[in-house]
C-alpha cells in the first residue's frame, strides 16, 4: 500500500504543518478504509498511574474532537470524572504512522451518544446492555444464555442508561511519519493562545 495514497493531505517532510486539526482528520479518515480505528486510550487512576486500555474512535468532528464510547460504571469513566484529561494513540505499522492526541475530556451531547450507539453494529449494542458484574461474573453456559435471551426479545435496541459518549479535545497533536531511507519525522503540535505551536522533533 502506497502511504502517501492512504493518507492524501499528509506530513510534508519540508513543510511546517499549517493545520494540524486537519491533518488529524485527513489521517483519521483515510486510515483503513473499512473499520472503525482501534486506539489506545490513557487515563489516571485513583493513584496517579496512567491506565491503558483500547476503544474504538467513534469519530472526530470538524473541530479535531474524538469522540468514544464506553460504560458509565467502568474504571475509565470514574477515572476521566475524577481527572478529565486523556491521551490516545493510533499507529499503523505497515504505513509506518503514528499519531498521538493528548487533551480534555468532556461530555459528548446526548444526541450524538444516542446516533454512535445506532451505529454500532448489532453485537456492540447488546454488549452495551449486557457489560455487567453480575453476566461477567457467570459462567459461559449462563452467559450464552442472558444474551440470547435478551437478543431475541428485542428487534431494535435504544441505548442503555449506561451507555457514556466522551470527547477530547486536543491540546496536544503528534504526528509521526516514518521514512525507508531517511530518519523519521516527528511533528509536535501544541495548541496556543495564539493558535497552534508546530516543532520538528527527533524521534
Ligand atoms: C478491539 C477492542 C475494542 C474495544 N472497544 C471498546 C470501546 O469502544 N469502548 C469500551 O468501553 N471498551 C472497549 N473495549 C474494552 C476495553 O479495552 C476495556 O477492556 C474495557 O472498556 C474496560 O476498561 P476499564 O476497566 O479500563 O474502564 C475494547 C476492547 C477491544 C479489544
Amino acid at each position: 500500500m502506497n502511504p502517501d495514497e492512504t493518507f492524501g493531505y499528509d506530513v510534508d517532510p519540508d513543510e511546517a504543518v499549517s493545520d494540524p486539526i486537519g491533518l488529524l482528520r485527513s489521517w483519521l479518515a483515510r486510515c483503513d478504509g473499512s473499520v472503525t480505528p482501534l486506539m489506545t486510550l490513557s487515563t489516571i487512576d485513583e493513584d496517579g498511574y496512567p491506565d491503558s486500555r483500547h476503544v474504538l474512535l467513534s469519530r472526530c468532528d470538524a473541530e479535531g474532537r474524538i469522540a468514544f464510547h464506553t460504560d458509565a460504571r467502568s474504571r475509565k469513566a470514574a477515572q476521566l470524572r475524577a481527572i478529565p484529561r486523556a491521551s490516545v494513540a493510533v499507529v499503523w505499522p505497515g504505513l509506518a504512522r503514528q499519531l498521538v492526541v493528548t487533551g480534555d475530556v468532556g461530555e459528548e451531547d446526548p444526541s450524538d451518544q444516542t446516533d454512535a450507539y445506532g451505529r454500532r453494529p448489532r453485537y456492540l449494542q447488546l454488549l452495551a446492555w449486557l457489560n455487567d458484574e453480575d453476566t461477567a461474573g457467570a459462567v459461559l453456559a449462563q452467559r450464552r444464555e442472558a444474551w440470547a435471551s435478551f437478543d431475541a426479545g428485542r428487534a431494535q435496541l435504544a441505548a442503555p442508561p449506561t451507555w457514556l459518549g466522551r470527547l477530547l479535545t486536543p491540546r496536544r497533536i503528534v504526528f509521526w511519519r516514518g521514512e525507508a531511507d531517511a530518519p523519521s519525522n516527528r511533528v509536535l503540535c501544541t495548541r496556543t493562545d495564539a493558535g497552534w505551536s508546530v516543532v520538528r522533533r527527533p524521534g
